[in-house]
């Protein structure tokens, strides 16, 4: 198995005995149900994370999915068609669920504690958890409460777009890595459950990972961005100085270690990981050694990751969501996929593996190729650059930040819509539940633009996206 390879494969010390642990840990997960027990749950299908959104909606990437309130004028359940309209055709692109800490994170989160248990003179009060936790996390697959968000978002697509899904089963696409496919697997469990259908679908094609492989859902074929400059780690930098050092030195006086500013945004990040990894109602005690502001400096702390890394913030962002952009222009209007970024052709021209008449596409990945896509369709384009020295607020940033966008199981739905008195079909687009206001192609209070107006809007993914910076020399 894959992560068993990089266990072995890891340099970083212990790394092999861990990897051991790792395989009891995870082949136990691996049977585990997929669906906890509903009702106890903070989890639900229609609203998604619910339990101290003041601080659970603030853990950047790590937040666990919630629906995100609109700002256009068609409320209360603003993102229902409007009046008179009919879904005739929905896109979903999926983040996979909530999943363990990367291999090297969990790594370092388990020496960070083995740290503070070998140097702490004391556990006092909100702390005294520490003196007996036992760090246990595995690495890279989906934990219960991941599998759980992905039933939940299918069934939530499901509610949403049961008229066009009851005679147009999806056809689902899935980047390569086991906890993107167990995510596809899940959402359509939940969407069949939701449809009261004997049986699930299934993925129809699999795209491999990695820098041989054209694809739209994970993206590794831009040689000067994977070996170029990290304005996104630089970014964080940055901020990182301004709003660490007081979390730090609290941590360090109450229990009397000396851990450094990488290691505190370690021990907040393990309260999100601690959350997803138990899926009960509880949230993890490692939340309650930080403030509600701290929550927010921290969320800002990975907006600035994403933004500068994978987003508007960087020059090669755009450029790779151009090929999953064209893709989406070419099932929008029903013709063949014009692109010469990172589509496989040998693919995208085959009506088996990319047709072009379906009504329902559902395509699975990542955060980070998502925060491309959405760089490449100009969402965030009114965005002023993030700043690196103050928390900007949301409304600021104009609903952008890593909570809002990139959340587990996150999803952008685009809608085809066709309305009473309208010869020209609708486009809108929602990110997660947010319905966004498509400023760029005209869009009215609804948050719809004429399907035309949206083509012509994306200008910048059907000229070329400017692939070819992908292949200068830095
Ligand atoms: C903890 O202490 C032991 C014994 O002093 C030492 O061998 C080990 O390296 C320490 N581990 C960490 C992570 O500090
Ligand atoms: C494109 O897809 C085809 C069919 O799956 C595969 O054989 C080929 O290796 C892929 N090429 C690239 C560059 O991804
Ligand atoms: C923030 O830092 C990044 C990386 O150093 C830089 O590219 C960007 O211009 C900075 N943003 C602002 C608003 O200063
Ligand atoms: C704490 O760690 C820093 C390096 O992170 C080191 O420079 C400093 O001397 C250490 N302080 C103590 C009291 O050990
Ligand atoms: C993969 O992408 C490269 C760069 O655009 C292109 O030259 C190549 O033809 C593509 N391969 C396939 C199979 O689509
Ligand atoms: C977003 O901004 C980029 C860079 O200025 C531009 O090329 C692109 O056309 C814009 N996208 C939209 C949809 O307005």
């Amino acid at each position: 198995m894959r992560w068993h390879e990089m266990a072995s494969r890891s340099d970083v010390a212990g790394g092999q005995a861990f990897g051991v642990v790792l395989a009891i840990k995870m082949s136990l997960a691996l049977e585990a149900s997929a669906v906890a027990s509903p009702n106890k749950s903070c989890d639900t299908i229609d609203y998604g994370y619910r339990c101290s959104p003041e601080t659970s909606h603030f853990w950047g990437q790590y937040s666990l999915w919630f629906a995100v309130p609109s700002d256009t004028e068609t409320k209360p359940r603003d993102t229902e068609p409007p009046h008179g309209c009919v879904v005739t055709f929905a896109s979903v692109l999926s983040r996979h669920g909530g999943r363990d800490p990367t291999l090297g994170k969990s790594l370092l989160y388990k020496l960070l504690i083995a740290e503070i248990q070998n140097t702490s003179t004391q556990y006092p009060e909100e702390f005294a958890f520490l003196k007996d936790y036992q760090y246990t996390l595995g690495a890279d697959q989906l934990t219960d409460a991941g599998r759980r968000e992905m039933v939940n978002s299918g069934a939530h697509f499901y509610r949403r777009y049961s008229g066009l899904v009851d005679d147009n089963p999806p056809f689902v696409r899935s980047a390569g890595q086991a906890r993107v496919m167990e995510s596809a697997e899940k959402w359509l469990i939940g969407l069949a459950q939701a449809a009261k259908q004997s049986a699930p679908g299934t993925i129809d094609v699999t795209i491999p990972e990695g820098r041989e492989w054209n694809n739209t859902l994970s993206h590794d074929v831009c040689p000067a961005f994977l070996d170029g400059p990290k304005p996104g780690t630089d970014a964080q930098g940055i901020w990182i100085d301004e709003f660490v050092p007081p979390i730090k030195d609290r941590v360090n006086s109450r229990l009397g270690t000396n851990i450094s500013a990488v290691q505190t945004v370690y021990l907040m990040d393990l309260c999100s990981f601690e959350t997803v990894a138990h899926p009960s109602a509880e949230m993890s005690p490692f939340c309650d050694l930080f403030t509600e502001k701290e929550w927010h400096e921290y969320d800002y702390y990975q907006s600035l990751g994403k933004y500068y890394g994978y987003g508007n913030g960087h020059p090669l962002a755009p450029t790779q969501g151009v090929g999953y952009v064209n893709e989406l222009l070419a099932r929008l209007t029903e013709m063949p996929v014009q692109d010469h970024t990172n589509t496989n052709t040998t693919l995208d021209s085959d009506p088996a593996t990319f047709p072009l008449d379906r009504k329902v596409y559902a395509d699975f990945s990542h955060d980070n190729d998502m925060s491309d896509i959405f760089a490449a369709l100009g969402i965030y384009n009114s965005t002023e650059p993030l700043s690196n020295t103050t928390v900007m607020s949301i409304e600021e940033t104009n609903g952008y930040s890593a909570a809002w966008t990139v959340p587990f199981a996150a999803r952008m739905y685009v809608e085809k819509l066709k309305c009473h008195g309208d010869d020209e079909d609708f486009v809108r687009i929602i990110i997660n539940d947010r319905v966004i206001p498509l400023e760029f192609c005209s869009a009215d209070k609804h948050g719809r633009c004429k399907l035309s107006k949206f083509v012509e809007s994306q200008s910048f993914a059907r000229s070329g996206g400017l692939w070819d910076l992908c292949f200068v020399e830095t």
